[in-house]
């Protein structure tokens, strides 16, 4: 029996539109969660069709295409990314037990001896996945006899694990959604509500929002919605409207979402900059954040997964130089497992663009419960580390939906950024001349990457001669040992090419040895103060006849004229290079993995968000 843990996205639909039509576009926006499998229930007066299609949710468009028994205008679908079991139509949701039907994100920890009881009742099963055993669960309370929406709150109570349901019934024109740790909301539409697991599948049709809280249960009958927890006890949410539109998650004439996003970085960080700095006065402050007493702080933590965590490493190094704090980083699949020392005099900050990360959702709950203050930084309102972390502080980038990471990363470090001078203020660390000085320099930030973008055509011929490599070597020092990792990761996540990062002074310690004249090294080294130290792995490289690829600034580098190829960013202060060189390393990956033919928004084996561990 293969335990199915899935990440995926579900959508559902009620109202006076072509259910099918708009499920169907739904999944299409949830791609980025999980592709590769996909199916589809639509209620019509009492029938329920049902079609699922292994492989992207295209296939099962063509499959339902033009045949009127997929006509209705109630309907759930779902498309899923599994990470046990093989991709399968028998795995493929909806799933059904006699009447009803059900789509599921998450796991059910608990679902084997569920599975064993109701097969001792004559519960013929039809798929290995955990999923099924709800609708049979939901179905077995209905026959003693009890009404639908009671025999779902009774089957969520046995439930143990975490899931994000739609459920609806042949019998009644109802649907139900409920929710526990995995992703969930409702999108009010005008005369017309969905269930999604994220905003960006229903932008297109209203930027109106409840997010459900773990526990919550939503029945929607004649098109009227009525919230209530599963004790059935009435329960309010409010709307809220999400600055977000269908346009922005769409590609906006771009080839792809991640380049969209590369060159929407611009806008993202003035978003991100905008109502949270007072240049004049020498204050940065968030409206949605009001730090306790952080006197008491005597360490901090960033904790995160993938490109956010190469952000808490910048993080690092700007806390730390700046506010004399030690700081502590972690991978939040380490962190979870490592029983860390900490307590009320800690501050756990967790980076999070989907905020629906599982491993770092664990390791705030870990930090919570050892006393830490958490901290977490998210891009999606409404997140579960937006909503259970003590303090939240929003990047404001738009829906991220390229699978690589790129304008959460740079609005990620800028919000690091100004979060370094509102603790800096409140410290009495930094005065309000300092502050200014250093709101100016992001000010301008910008307006530099857009130079660089403007540019673009020279990362895009640089990517073309070097296409065809099979390995990349990044490094780089100090804060921009990061953003080689970060490089790196783009370019293998993207283009399937091996690509590895090492701190530059690392070279002599191993790495040195991979170098010939068939491996690019790229050298992320602006002139700074780790600069001249860098020269030298330069050196060490050219020497043993490497192919040196160098990202630095406008500033005169020494071995510009030595080396195979250089591109040049504006510069800028030490702590906000990164959000500048990564630029160019980004274009360069994109680029690299365009002319290679990958599938640049939905690379192979990754989902966006890893809401499983
Ligand atoms: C980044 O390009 C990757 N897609 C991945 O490493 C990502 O950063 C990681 O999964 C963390 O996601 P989060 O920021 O949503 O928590």
């Amino acid at each position: 029996m293969e335990e199915e843990e899935i990440v995926c996205g579900i959508v559902g639909y009620m109202g006076p539109g072509e259910a099918s039509r708009i499920l169907i576009e739904a999944l299409k926006r949830l791609e980025y969660r999980g592709y590769d499998s996909a199916g589809i229930a639509i209620w019509n007066e009492g029938k329920v069709e049902v079609a699922r299609k292994k492989g992207k949710v295209e296939e099962l468009r063509k499959e339902i295409a033009d045949n009127e028994k997929f006509q209705g205008n109630l309907g759930l679908a779902h498309t899923r990314w599994a990470t046990h079991g093989v991709p399968s139509e028998r795995n493929a949701h909806p799933h059904r037990a006699d009447d009803v039907i059900v789509v599921h994100n998450g796991i059910i920890e608990n679902y084997l001896e569920l599975k064993d009881e109701l097969r001792k009742a004559g519960q013929e099963f039809l798929s290995d996945t955990d999923t099924e055993v709800i609708p049979h669960l939901i179905s077995s309370f209905m026959r003693k006899p009890m009404a639908f929406i009671d025999a779902i709150r009774q089957a969520l109570t046995e439930l143990q694990g975490s899931f994000a349901v739609g459920i609806i019934n042949k019998k009644d024109r109802i649907m139900v959604a409920a929710k526990k740790e995995s992703p969930l909301i409702i999108g009010v539409g005008d005369g017309e509500y969905f269930i999604a697991s994220d905003a960006p599948a229903v932008l297109d049709r209203t930027n109106r929002f409840i997010f459900l809280e773990d526990g919550d249960m939503a029945v929607f009958k004649d098109n009227q919605l009525s919230l209530m927890d599963f004790q059935r006890k009435e329960i309010v949410r409010p709307v809220q409207t999400v600055s977000w539109t269908g346009v922005m998650a769409e590609k906006g004439g771009y080839k792809h979402f991640m380049v969209k996003e590369i060159f929407e970085q611009p806008r993202a960080i003035s978003d991100t900059l905008i109502g949270r700095i007072r240049e004049e006065q020498g204050e940065v402050g968030f409206e949605e954040l009001e730090l306790p007493d952080i006197s008491k702080i005597r360490k901090i933590w960033m904790v995160a997964c993938g490109t956010s965590y190469h952000a808490c490493l910048i993080g690092k190094h700007i806390f730390e130089a700046n506010l004399r704090i030690p700081v502590e980083i972690d991978i939040a699949s380490e962190f979870r497992y490592r029983d860390p020392i900490m307590g009320a005099d800690s501050m756990l900050i967790l980076v999070s663009q989907s905020g629906e990360t599982a491993d770092t959702i664990a390791a705030m709950r870990e930090g919570k419960k050892k006393g830490a203050y958490t901290l977490s930084v998210c891009n999606v309102l409404g997140s579960t580390l937006a909503r259970e972390a003590d303090g939240v502080v929003f990047t404001h980038a738009g829906p991220e939906i390229g699978v690589a990471s790129t304008k959460a990363f740079t609005t990620q470090i800028s919000v690091l950024y100004l979060l370094l001078l509102h603790m800096g203020q409140k410290l009495g660390i930094m005065d309000s001349d300092t502050v200014r000085d250093l709101i100016s320099e992001i000010k301008k930030i910008p307006r530099k990457i857009q130079k660089i973008l403007d540019d673009a055509h020279a990362v895009e011929e640089l990517a073309r001669k070097y296409m065809t490599c099979k390995d990349f070597l990044f490094i780089g020092r100090g804060v921009n040992f990061p953003t080689a990792l970060e490089g790196a990761l783009k370019l293998k996540e993207i283009s399937y090419i091996h690509a590895e990062a090492y701190a530059a002074g690392e070279m002599k310690h191993g790495p040195i040895a991979l170098i010939d004249e068939n491996l690019p090294v790229v050298v992320v080294s602006p002139v700074d103060q780790t600069y001249q130290k860098t020269c030298s792995n330069i050196e060490e490289v050219l020497t043993r006849r490497g192919r040196v690829i160098l990202f630095t600034d406008d500033a005169s580098h020494d071995m510009r004229q030595k080396v195979e190829n250089a591109i040049t960013v504006p510069e800028t202060i030490y702590e906000l290079e990164p959000i500048l060189t990564v630029v160019p390393l980004q274009l360069f990956a994109y680029y690299i993995a365009n002319f290679l033919g990958t599938d640049v928004d939905q690379p192979r084996n990754l989902a966006k968000s890893v809401t499983v561990e």
